[in-house]
């Protein structure tokens, strides 16, 4: 990527315009933090509901300290084992990140983010950037330029093409509350590394916590959804298959299935968590192209990233309890 193309970037930054930025988790759509014309537009291309908040990106601490208020000191275990990284953290906001950020809310959602191609933009145009996955409102996150143009055709904005992002999947949210961490979204850090990072309580998404909070918004049963209706497959399906259709479409994990109807996809035939997060997206999105039908899902082991793949499966067929 070339430094004048950032350059570029950061000029439209500047002029309250938006830029479609990679990150190592899913594209984002960026805009300056401070400016709330700026991040209107974000809501606005979107179609985003305003009291649905958003990411906020920094570079560094300095660019941290004009977003959050304060970060508590058992809070440093975290950063100083994911950041830049997959991770965003809740903390009390400043006065300076306008309200359509937070959706009105006093905290605020920042990551570090590590992708190379984001840091040189957030250094080029120096301050926070607020970026939410870039794709409409409900839809799959995009993890190629691809996506990202099929999202929003020729109102794309200047686009950073760096090709497809390594985790696949968002990041995990996490709220710091009483010594330990709450994970409100499960993501591309899993609460098992949490744990051993910090050695600190880590409260799983959905898990009783121990605080009452209000749920995380945004947060909404029916997100990351395809078009096509989807229907999830619990452990133990291939002993009394469901009746499928032609013009049905199969998202399968490691084996597939011989004789199906209609498109399928192996997500990651030597079983590994990691490959089949990086292929989701992409494969829900190729699936839900070719299908005239249902698109079968098969649910993934619930270890490691099991639980945030199988949070975004579950999302896509609007079956979630949340
Ligand atoms: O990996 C990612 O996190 C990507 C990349 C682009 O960084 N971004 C992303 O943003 O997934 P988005 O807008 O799709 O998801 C933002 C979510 C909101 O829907 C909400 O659940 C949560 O972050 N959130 C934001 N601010 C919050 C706050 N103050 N308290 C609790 N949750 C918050
Ligand atoms: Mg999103």
């Amino acid at each position: 990527m070339s430094q004048d193309r950032i350059e570029r970037a950061a000029d439209a930054l500047r002029a309250g315009g938006l830029v479609v930025m990679p990150t190592e988790t899913v594209y984002g759509l960026a805009a300056d933090a401070l400016d709330r014309g700026a991040v209107r537009r974000v809501f606005k291309l979107k179609g985003r509901p305003s009291f649905d908040p958003l990411i906020v990106h920094v570079l560094d601490e300095a660019q941290l300290k004009r977003v959050a208020r304060a970060v508590p000191g058992w809070v440093r275990l975290l950063t100083d084992a994911f950041w830049p990284g997959p991770l965003t953290l809740v903390l009390p906001k400043r006065a300076a990140v306008p309200a359509e950020v937070t959706s009105g809310l006093s905290t605020v959602a920042v990551r570090m983010p590590g992708h190379p191609v984001a840091r040189r933009l957030l250094r080029a145009f120096g301050g926070p950037l607020a970026a939410p996955s870039a794709n409409r409102f409900g839809r799959l996150s995009p993890t190629s330029a691809a996506a990202v143009r099929a999202e929003f055709g020729a109102a794309t904005p200047l686009l950073l093409d760096a090709g497809a992002c390594r985790h696949g999947i968002e990041s995990t949210i996490v709220r710091p509350v009483r010594g330990g961490f709450e994970i409100l979204r499960p993501g591309a850090i899993t609460a098992e590394q949490i744990a051993k990072a910090t050695g600190r309580k880590v409260w799983s998404a959905g898990a009783r916590t121990p605080a009452r909070h209000p749920e995380a918004p945004g947060l909404l049963k029916q997100h990351y959804a395809p078009r096509r209706p989807v229907r999830l497959l619990a452990a133990g399906w291939r002993a009394s298959p469901p009746p499928f259709r032609k013009g049905d479409a199969l998202l399968v994990f490691q084996l597939g299935w011989e004789g199906f109807p209609g498109v399928a996809r192996v997500l990651s035939p030597r079983g590994s968590l990691r490959q089949a997060a990086q292929k989701l997206y992409r494969a829900l999105r190729e699936l839900d192209a070719s299908a005239t039908g249902r698109i079968f899902a098969e649910l993934v082991p619930e270890r490691g990233l099991g639980p945030a793949i199988n949070d975004r499966l579950r999302r896509a067929a609007g079956t979630t309890s949340r």
